[in-house]
């Protein structure tokens, strides 16, 4: 791995994050390649705001290649690793923030649905680790931060599928902490708490996105929402030498939120 500054400066690192054409994932992008960062940007669905994220990225003078792929698919998966090696030959710093999920009720839930929620929030990040390690490895060493949220280990209105791979995100994150720090390769994962992205829009039985916000807003010690901005400088942080003993962890980034007795 090549020597950081002392500014914590992620120059002439390669990273790549899953889903980071909009929400969370985008701003860890941005904030990754405002510090000198190339970055993968990944996406599923929607390429609009993935190359706007590719063309913000190079406004900083930084590279970054746009890969179309479903984590949850293991070929799509492979074939991310195989893109940013063919383009740059290695890897420092692997982002699993793409998340999708299918909310309803654990009692109406499908086998489909769990398939797919699970693959994308958890799978994902097992072999996705798998295939970031080796190239982390041949540089000396990396780090690896997924995602995560309250949901797993708090039960939300109609999140069972998407708790239940967040629980497992966190499970993962101590398995993989564990095994891959001998090898230099820090993992571990962020918790959020209400961020402002479209994946609010999906939440109707809590009473949907202004709701929420309001119900955060009325209980959160730090007295505002946390932002997206607020998430990717802790995940920035998770991937500098300065947390090189911080393994397998969850660290919660949400204003203290998690911590209040519900009045
Ligand atoms: N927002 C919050 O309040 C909050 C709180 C706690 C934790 N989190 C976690 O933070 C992360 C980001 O959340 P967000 O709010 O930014 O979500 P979001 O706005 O819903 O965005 C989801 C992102 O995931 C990507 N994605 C979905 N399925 C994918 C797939 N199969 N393959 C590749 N990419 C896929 C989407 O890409 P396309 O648009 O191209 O499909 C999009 O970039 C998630 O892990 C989430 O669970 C969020």
């Amino acid at each position: 791995m090549k020597a950081q500054t002392e500014l914590g400066e992620f120059k002439g690192r390669i990273a790549v994050v899953t889903g980071s054409g909009r929400g969370i994932g985008r701003s860890i992008a941005l904030h990754f390649a405002a510090r000198g960062a190339d970055v993968a940007v990944n996406f599923f669905r929607n390429r609009e705001p993935a190359q706007a994220t590719v063309n913000e990225i190079e406004k900083y003078g930084r590279r970054a290649i746009l890969v179309k792929a479903d984590v949850g698919d293991l070929e799509d998966l492979n074939r991310l690793f195989d893109e940013v090696q063919a383009a740059w030959g290695g890897l420092d710093i692997l982002v699993h923030s793409a998340a999708s999920g299918y909310n309803r009720p654990a009692m109406l839930q499908k086998p489909k649905g769990w398939d797919w929620t699970m693959n994308i929030n958890a799978r994902a990040l097992l072999f996705g680790a798998q295939r970031a390690a080796p190239m982390m490895e041949s540089r000396g060493g990396g780090y690896i931060v997924s995602l995560t949220s309250a949901g797993s280990t708090r039960v939300l209105p109609n999140y069972v599928a998407v708790g239940a791979s967040k629980a497992a995100v966190e499970s993962l994150t101590r398995y993989l902490g564990v095994e891959l720090i001998s090898k230099n390769i820090n993992v571990n994962a962020v918790s959020p708490g209400v961020v402002q992205t479209e994946a609010l829009h999906h939440f109707a039985a809590a009473g949907g996105q202004k709701a929420i916000l309001q119900r955060f807003l009325d209980d959160v010690p730090a007295g505002r929402v946390v932002t997206a901005e607020d998430v990717a400088g802790v995940v920035a942080f998770l991937c500098t030498p300065a947390a090189r003993m911080i393994v397998g962890q969850t660290i919660q980034v949400d204003g203290g939120y998690s911590l209040k007795v519900p009045r």
